[in-house]
Order: structure tokens, then C-alpha cells, then sequence
């Protein structure tokens, strides 16, 4: 097949990173007879400084002309004054509203060769697989906001339809389906209003989906019992913010941040994939970031956006195997100067591809 991929490394460690799973890509294209073709574009704090926008008309125009995008990541200290007129964030989000990217999918493993890092004990480990799947273009993030009164008042406002909860509802309830059959749902129902609809709609939603096993937990709750019980969870939906915090604190099963893809998906077949991790500017250019959590983004965007699943699994089984051979960068290495640099790694990942 021919696909259009438009690349946007960003900031930081982002060109690191990207970079390597462009190599992934090329190389799966090659043992499977497609054409990948690879247009890169700024987004961030780069564009930022190129051009006063954090997300420029031509990357959108760039985008809209591809099949998928990949991300790498925005942000660094330089950009990150509050008071700030624009922020590279902000082109982060504008590029999930303008391509309508409501459903964010992350998946969390544990991975039993990397359970040393994890915090939690090994045995609560065990069997960890969890799919977050983040309501990601409503909710606070994009409800009416206002500062006001000079700088002593401001207020951003938790909205939902009944519409932009079913969406999200359905793509979770399906994702439940093709795995465990249960579906955990997040809200704060006892005190939001917004979050009262939420649970309303994704009740009546559950009636289209009788195979699938729906529970609620207040968000709350929900932080604890996934560090208390994670192997319990299966499919888990929420709304943009709670979203966003427990998946960055799911995250810890994995080991390291460094682990963790996404997938951002609108109704259609495009969408945008990066890692979960930010542009750890500390070690930008450096040669040692982790660059797992894109190569699997890589491998998410051939499943979501190609449906190339055989190619998909195949980068998924490399990455494993390769970390089960005791290839590590030096964020999940016991033994730091043993660790490879970001390229060596990915060396090791397109051996095993073969
Ligand atoms: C994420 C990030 C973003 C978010 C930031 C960078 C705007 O934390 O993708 O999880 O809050 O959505
Ligand atoms: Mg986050």
C-alpha cells in the first residue's frame, strides 16, 4: 500500500525519538512491499520561534494532506512562561480540535523484564493490560473560560454533551468487545454536573453493548484502586482531565514513561500518534532518550490509520523481543553504563524486525 506520513518531532527530545521510528517505518515498508512517503513539519516550540505560531497554517495544510501523523513531543523551559501570549501546548491542542481527535487511546502494559522499576511490587504487576481511552477534544480543556477582574479572577468551565460522551462511549465499548469485555468508566458524579450526564450516557450507551461489563468508579477512587488492583482493569474511559492524570499515573506499571504510545483518532481512519512522555529537554540531544514509546506510536498508526496489523504486531513483538535479549537505554537500564543510545536501541528493534 502508499500512505502519506507526516512527521512532527517538535521539541526537545522530539527529533531524537521521531527519527527512529521513521527508521522502523521505512523498514517495515520495505519487508512488506509498501511506500511510506514522509513530510515533515513544525509544531511546537520550534515553530514557535520560526514563526510566532506553535502550530503554523502549513502544518495543518501538511496534515490534512496525510493519512496519519506522527508526533514527537512540545515544549521546554524557553516556552513555558505562564504569562506567556503563546505556548506550545497550545498548538497541541488546537491540532486534536481541528482534526476533531476526540478518541485518545493509550495503552498500558507491564512488562515483566522492566518490573524492578516499577514502584509497585512484581506480583501486583503481573498481567497488566489496560486501555485508556481519553475523551480528548471536550470537557475542561475546551469549555467556556475567562479571566477576569485584572488578574484576581478566572474560571474554565468541565463541559459535556450527551453527543461527545456517546462517541467516546461507543469507541470504548467496542475496544471492550475486542478485548477482556469490561469497561470501566470515570466520572465525579457525587458533585459535577457534567459528570452526572456522563454516567447517564454511557449507561444508555451500555444497553447497545450487553456482551460487555460496565462498572463506574468516582475518579477518586479510581486513582487508588489502579495502583491497588491494576491487573482488575480492562478497557477504562474518561473524560479529558481525569483522563489525563490517571494515565500519566497508569503509566508507572509500565516502568517508565519511556514506554507508552498513543493514539489520537477522529471518526474517521486519520490520526495523530506520539509518545505519552513530554520533550524532556534536560536530555535533548543527547543521543540516550528511550525511543520505544514512538516506535510504538509507529506501530499504533499502522494498526488505527493503515490497518496493517500483521506489520503492526510485528514492530510490537520486535520491541518486546528485543528488551526480553536485555537491550536497554539507560532510563530502564540496571546497569547505566551497559545502556544504549537511542539509535543503538532502535538497531536492535530493526534486527529483530527481520
Ligand atoms: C497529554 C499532555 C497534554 C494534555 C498537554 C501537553 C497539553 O499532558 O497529552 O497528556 O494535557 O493533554
Ligand atoms: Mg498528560
Amino acid at each position: 500500500m502508499q500512505a502519506k506520513i507526516v512527521t512532527l518531532p517538535g521539541d526537545g527530545i522530539g527529533p531524537d525519538i521521531v527519527a527512529e521510528a521513521v527508521r522502523v517505518m521505512q523498514q517495515v515498508a520495505q519487508q512488506y512491499g509498501h511506500t511510506f512517503t514522509f513530510e515533515e513539519a513544525m509544531m511546537g516550540g520550534c515553530a514557535i520561534d520560526a514563526t510566532g505560531n506553535p502550530l503554523p497554517d502549513e502544518t495543518i495544510a501538511a496534515c490534512e494532506s496525510a493519512d496519519a501523523v506522527l508526533l514527537g513531543a512540545v515544549g521546554g523551559p524557553q516556552w513555558s512562561d505562564p504569562t506567556a501570549a503563546v505556548r506550545p501546548e497550545q498548538g497541541l491542542l488546537k491540532l486534536r480540535h481541528h482534526f476533531d481527535l476526540f478518541a485518545n487511546l493509550r495503552p498500558v502494559k507491564a512488562y515483566p523484564a522492566l518490573a524492578q522499576y516499577a514502584p509497585l511490587r512484581a506480583e501486583l504487576l503481573a498481567d497488566v493490560d489496560i486501555l485508556f481511552v481519553r475523551e480528548l477534544t471536550s470537557g475542561i480543556y475546551f469549555g467556556p473560560r475567562q479571566e477576569q477582574g485584572n488578574g484576581t479572577e478566572a474560571h474554565d468551565t468541565m463541559y459535556y454533551n450527551v453527543e461527545q460522551v456517546e462517541r467516546v462511549a461507543r469507541v470504548a465499548f467496542e475496544a471492550a468487545q475486542k478485548r477482556g469485555g469490561k469497561l470501566t468508566s470515570i466520572d465525579k458524579a457525587n458533585v459535577l454536573a457534567s459528570m452526572r450526564l456522563w454516567r447517564r450516557v454511557v449507561t444508555d450507551v451500555a444497553t447497545d453493548y450487553p456482551d460487555v461489563t460496565l462498572e463506574h468508579i468516582l475518579v477518586d477512587a479510581a486513582a487508588m484502586y489502579l495502583m491497588k488492583y491494576p491487573s482488575d482493569f480492562d478497557v477504562v474511559v474518561a473524560g479529558n482531565m481525569f483522563g489525563d492524570i490517571l494515565s500519566d499515573e497508569t503509566s508507572i506499571l509500565a516502568g517508565s514513561l519511556g514506554m507508552l504510545p498513543s493514539a489520537s483518532l477522529n471518526a474517521g481512519t486519520f490520526g495523530v500518534y506520539e509518545p505519552i512522555h513530554g520533550s524532556a529537554p534536560d536530555i535533548a540531544g543527547k543521543g540516550i532518550a528511550n525511543p520505544i514509546a514512538t516506535i510504538l506510536s509507529a506501530a499504533l498508526l499502522l494498526r488505527h490509520s493503515l490497518h496493517l496489523e500483521t506489520e503492526a504486531q510485528t514492530i510490537e513483538n520486535a520491541v518486546n523481543a528485543t528488551l526480553e535479549q536485555g537491550a536497554r537505554t539507560v532510563d530502564i537500564a540496571a546497569d547505566p553504563a551497559a545502556a544504549l543510545s537511542t539509535t543503538a536501541f532502535t538497531d536492535q528493534v530493526l534486527a529483530q524486525l527481520k
